[in-house]
């Protein structure tokens, strides 16, 4: 496949090793200061583009190659309030857009055990649900896209719950999961779901120990939407 990395910063460059090292070819590895290259690119050979940029480049990079009809495979967090518009013009330019909060196998096996352990604990009214992310300081949102995916996650399972907040932004009595975002280098990303009560406490936790898994998943998923159309997400790439 030719790739287009839109967004050539941390993960970008680890989705570009990966990708070559499967036999791919990178079209055009675009950053800030070169985005004029995109004024010259072939676009009818490249086959996918990958983007991890920043929040406030992401819908511009996103527009811009589905636009050209040119599948997108999406990681960058933080602009997701502009999603329908993506997913609508996705439609109407009869071409595919993939989404993830998070690529890596062992977060979406983490999903699924969130998802699992909320539907256990939505009955029990002794326990408080709570939720800590630790992310390197170059990070730009709070909380973590991961984050907010792993809060709906429990807000599908537990009624009584009506939101998530970041911890010092609540309110005593207020029914939402306080979610406390840390900051401290080299962290790739820590996630931890508390459940809390005056008896005991449930914890789980997944620990990235580097990059890789996201940057992995991103091309095995770039792969797998080469022939696709329509907005897609992990739930039709995994099968569990
Ligand atoms: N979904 C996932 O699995 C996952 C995993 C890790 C990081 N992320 C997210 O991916 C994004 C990128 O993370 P990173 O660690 O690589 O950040 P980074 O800051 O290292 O890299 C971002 C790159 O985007 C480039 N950029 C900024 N504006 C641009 C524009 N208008 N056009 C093209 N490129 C532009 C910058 O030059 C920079 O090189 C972040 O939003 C992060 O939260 C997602």
């Amino acid at each position: 496949m030719n790739i287009l990395i839109l967004g050539y910063g941390k993960m970008g460059k680890i989705i570009g090793e990966i990708a070559e090292s499967r036999g791919h070819s990178i079209a055009a590895k675009i950053n800030i200061d070169n985005r004029s290259a995109l004024d010259t690119v072939d676009t009818d050979s490249i086959d996918v583009a990958i983007e991890f940029s920043q929040p406030e480049a992401a819908v511009e990079n996103i527009k811009w190659a589905i636009n050209k009809g040119i599948p997108v495979v999406s990681g960058t967090t933080g602009w997701l309030d502009q999603k329908p518009s993506i997913d609508q013009l996705t439609v109407d330019k009869n071409t595919a857009f993939f989404y993830a909060s998070n690529y890596s196998i062992g977060v979406n096996i983490f999903f699924k055990v969130n998802q699992y352990l909320a539907k256990l604990m939505g009955d029990q009214q002794d326990y408080q649900v709570s939720m800590e992310e630790v992310h390197h300081t170059e990070k730009k949102d709070a909380p973590s896209g991961t984050a907010i995916t792993l809060a709906e996650g429990i807000l599908q399972n537990i009624s009584s719950l009506k939101g998530w907040k970041l911890s010092e932004e609540m309110t005593e009595g207020e029914q939402v999961i306080p979610i406390t975002a840390k900051r401290i280098d080299p962290a790739p990303g820590t996630h931890i779901i508390r459940y809390q009560s005056p008896i005991d406490d449930i914890e789980i936790t997944h620990t990235a120990h580097s990059r890789q898994g996201f940057a992995l998943g991103a091309v095995l998923v770039a792969e797998w939407i080469k022939d696709k159309k329509g907005v897609l997400s992990m739930d039709d790439f995994l099968s569990f």
